[in-house]
């Protein structure tokens, strides 16, 4: 059977031979038995739903045997034998061009070079699912290849429940991930109803079909550096040769000495896995390596007196480089942290003075003692931050928790209000400086897959930021100049892992204006086929989050998840071609909502209507709310929106004196 007729036949009705499991791939760890032994007769019961009954002596004590052996049902005998990658669009079986996008996406999702665990379905952050198992893969391709653009095929977690009735300007795919009821969001209830089939964690770009691989990340971390480097600098392009010092070196963190180089900053990134340092150094992510720090001492000092824009890591633990920093009365203008603090006892943080093998046993043997080591370390690290803060650091929270463990440490972190010393990378910088203005991660994917195609929407987004430069007001000049020179260098940057995709953070103005340019471009044949356009769920109105996306709204709103649900739900009938809601992603499952939408262009009349109506809906929403929250660049923002839009009539607050509340209570 060729390709197109394997994605056809979805499950296959003639068992697939077993196969054996390849130690060479990155695979999920063994997740946590948390089922009872009539419970997990549920879970295989539930799995053998999907297949004909003459398979089910066969497959029920396999299923059984792969729920004990990691914890979870994946129906790995399942797996496609073809390569998994996004194809160009027309290699798709389809009877709908929106679907076929759609099947590029996901397989894009599932790559070998792109997902972190592919063949337990992870892309990324150790349990962001596409699907639960590969039967959910298959029915769902099949159905896509089915569908027409009078349906609307509908996903629970990962489960296609079917293809229903609807019209062309529905969705093609409606998607939600993890919603439960309220009081059932708790992390073992992730691993118990996970292991049960019933629900998956979606994070934010896995369950929606939107991962880019290392682009989006490296692209938002330079933002916030960049954005650091203005807070501290006077005037502009100042940046050079500043000193910027945090610790981690691996999924994400690893973007931190790239996004350094880029805002051409002295950036010193410390890694205790020398595997980790290893892989960003031969990928060219970090420059330098030093493990003794009399030499790195040297090198720094130098690089800082010429201004050199370098990338350095300093293989060791990172309260070392700052007890060193402080001991040699270092001069360091910027500190963050993106150790993996939202998991302190399991390998996220290593204490100092405990090599990192010994850290693993101990973790692992004593887990009491490696707890103590931690909180000890986070006690020195707090101590040397606040010492080279004194001295003027500026120093942000990386969304990573250390503002929180070091205070559950008893470090001397938290003021006599109760806030931190410090504040949070959303606090500070994407919030006021991107999200309020509706600044945040638009992107496109070319479903010709072809590099061409991708350079040539480059050449059309510079054009539109350029022209809009011209005019736009001082307040988003920075913005909207960042990304010119981000689009510019694009190519240069060579991150393009997977499909043929690109970021940048544009406001409503400039998303519409994009699309509507790489719309009429599609329509005169420029590009050679439809362009998907969607966005990182991390976004100025995808995600209720208190402690990140939504952590600088301050009028007790950021515990609630109005906006990001109206924002699925009017993406959906403003035409989005597909649209999720999920509970977690990044920060933990029920501790934040975020949803996301994918778009497909086509160059027809259809599009251009669709595009106008939901980007201005998807951004200008979360503008809304913020603006409600009184945040004054968000006020500005719909403000000008509504000049500009006069069907556009937002609430606006009467903002109090303050004085007038004081002795009130
Ligand atoms: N980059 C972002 O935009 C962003 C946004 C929000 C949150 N975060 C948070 O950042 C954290 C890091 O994410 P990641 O994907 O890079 O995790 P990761 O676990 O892949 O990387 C963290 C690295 O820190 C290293 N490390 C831990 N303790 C150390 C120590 N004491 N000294 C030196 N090195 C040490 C680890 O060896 C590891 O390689 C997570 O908590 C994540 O939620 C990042």
């Amino acid at each position: 059977m060729n390709f197109k007729q394997l994605i056809q036949q979805g499950i296959p009705s003639v068992l697939p031979a077993k196969k054996e499991h390849d130690l060479t791939i990155n695979h999920a760890p063994k997740r946590k038995e948390i089922l009872t032994a009539s419970e997990k007769k549920l879970a295989v019961k539930n799995a053998l739903r999907y297949f004909e009954k003459q398979h089910h002596a066969i497959l029920a004590p396999e299923f059984a045997n792969e729920l004990a052996t990691y914890g979870r049902i994946y129906m790995y005998r399942f797996r496609p034998d073809y390569q998994m990658k996004a194809r160009p669009i027309h290699e798709y079986p389809h009877q709908s061009e929106q679907a076929a996008a759609i099947m590029m996406m996901i397989q894009n999702n599932l790559d070998l070079e792109v997902a972190q665990h592919p063949y337990e379905l992870i892309t990324y952050g150790g349990n962001g699912a596409v699907f639960q198992n590969w039967a959910q893969y298959l029915l769902t391709m099949k159905y896509l290849s089915e569908m027409s653009n009078e349906q609307t095929l509908v996903m629970y977690s990962g489960h296609p429940l079917g293809l229903f009735p609807s019209h062309k300007d529905a969705p093609r795919v409606v998607i939600t991930n993890g919603m439960m009821i309220p009081n059932y969001s708790k992390p073992d209830d992730w691993e118990k109803f996970n292991a049960l089939g019933v629900t998956q964690y979606g994070q934010m770009t896995a369950g929606s079909y939107m991962y880019i691989g290392p682009q989006g990340i490296v692209h938002g971390t330079t933002i916030t550096v960049m954005n650091a480097a203005r807070k501290i600098s006077t005037a502009n392009n100042e940046s050079k040769g500043k000193l910027f010092v945090t610790c981690g070196l691996g999924g994400m963190s690893g973007a931190q000495p790239k996004a350094g180089k880029i805002s051409g900053l002295v950036t010193v990134v410390a890694e205790i896995n020398p595997k980790a340092t290893q892989t960003r150094h031969s990928q060219g992510w970090v420059d330098e390596v030093f493990d003794d720090l009399t030499a790195l001492m040297q090198r720094i000092n130098k690089a800082v007196a010429t201004k050199e824009a370098v990338s350095i890591a300093y293989q060791g633990n990172v309260v070392d480089l700052w007890e060193r920093l402080v001991s040699e009365n270092c001069n360091v203008d910027i500190g963050s942290d993106q150790s993996s603090l939202h998991n302190p006892w399991a390998g996220g943080y290593y204490p100092a003075g405990i090599s990192f093998e010994a850290s693993n046993k101990m973790m692992a043997e004593n887990p009491v003692q490696f707890k103590q080591e931690v909180q000890k370390t986070l006690i020195r690290h707090a101590n040397a931050v606040n010492a080279l803060a004194a001295k003027g650091m500026y120093f942000f929270d990386y969304g990573n928790a250390f503002l929180l463990e070091a205070s559950r440490a008893g470090a001397d972190i938290v003021n006599s209000d109760g806030t931190f010393k410090y504040k949070s990378y959303v606090q500070d910088i994407l919030g006021p400086m991107c999200f309020d203005y509706g600044f945040g991660p638009f992107r496109w994917v070319c479903t010709s897959c072809d590099a061409a195609d991708l350079a040539v929407t480059d050449q059309l987004a510079l054009s539109v930021l350029e022209e809009m430069v011209k005019t736009a007001p001082e307040e988003i000049l920075q913005q909207l100049n960042d990304n010119i020179v981000w689009i510019k260098d694009a190519m240069k940057n060579n991150l393009v892992v997977g499909s043929q995709a690109r970021i940048l953070y544009a406001d409503a103005e400039a998303r519409i204006k994009i699309a509507e340019a790489f719309n009429k471009a599609i329509k005169s044949g420029k590009i050679s086929a439809p362009v998907v356009l969607g966005r990182d769920h991390h976004d100025v109105s995808g995600t209720d989050s208190p402690y990140r996306e939504t952590s600088n709204i301050y009028d007790g709103s950021s515990f609630t998840a109005d906006m990001a649900v109206q924002n699925f739900v009017g993406d959906g009938f403003r035409g989005a071609t597909w649209i999720s809601l999920h509970n977690g992603g990044g920060v933990g499952w029920g501790e934040v909502i975020n949803g996301g939408f994918g778009m497909v262009l086509d160059g027809t009349e259809d599009s251009d209507r669709r595009l106008k109506s939901m980007l201005f809906w998807d951004v200008n929403n979360g503008i809304a709310r913020r603006g409600w929250a009184r945040n004054e660049e968000a006020l500005f923002a719909i403000k000008r929106e509504m000049n500009r839009s006069p069907e556009l009539q937002v609430t606006l607050p009467a903002i109090v004196d303050e004085h007038l509340l004081d002795g009130l209570f």
